[in-house]
């Protein structure tokens, strides 16, 4: 073996040498930011509740928080939006939501708490896509009877704006309603927890 031969080794064993401990040492800076967001991620993943002001929500608007690593979608209905979910039940396929796609607390055509706000899962009930949010009466390409509602373009399902399911579509249940409740005077919405859960 040449001395050539042997410095070029351990040349290639610095090298070596160096990018494990400079791995070493970018492992060791990450650890303190680590510790820090670790308790974050694990309340999140045991189903922390997810809090939205709604005092600055729009009437007619919609806001999407996560919750669990889904789309929540908080609507602020306009009485015009209320009024039409009246007289459509016969072209839903669960009207008074029979299936128990919400809690029990909530109930009526609404589907909420307060009528003025719903509270959904934004995913479709057939194979998971995420519906658009069409609110306009009579939306282009839905037809001169659309009370406005949420598209999903993945395979045609509707939902009105309670998010119950319109028959002959392939969803086959209304939207998920997640347990929620008021705080703040409602000011704010608690996505995760019951009304009658501890504050
Ligand atoms: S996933 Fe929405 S219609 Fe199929």
């Amino acid at each position: 073996m040449s001395n050539g031969d042997v410095n070029h080794g351990r040349r290639r064993f610095l090298v070596g040498a160096t990018t494990v401990v400079g791995g070493v040492g970018a492992v060791g800076a990450a650890v303190p930011f680590v510790s820090s967001w670790w308790p974050s991620a694990k309340a999140e993943a045991a189903g922390a509740p997810r809090r939205l002001n709604i005092s600055k929500i729009d009437v007619g608007q919609r806001v999407t928080v996560e919750w669990r690593g889904k789309p929540v979608w908080v609507v602020r209905r306009s009485q015009e939006m209320l009024d039409n979910l009246d007289g459509i039940s016969d072209r839903l396929e669960d009207p008074e939501s029979e299936e128990p796609q919400q809690p029990t607390y909530i109930d009526g055509h609404h589907r909420s708490l307060k009528p003025e706000f719903l509270v959904v899962v934004g995913i479709c009930t057939h194979l998971g896509c995420s519906p658009s949010f069409r609110p306009t009466e009579g939306a282009e390409g839905l037809g001169n009877e659309w009370p406005g509602g949420f598209f999903c373009a993945c395979h045609g399902s509707k939902f009105d704006l309670a998010g119950r399911v319109f028959t002959g579509v392939p969803a086959p249940t209304n939207l998920v309603v997640p347990p929620h409740r008021f705080e703040d005077d409602g000011q704010t919405i608690a996505i995760g927890v019951d009304p009658e859960d501890a504050a």
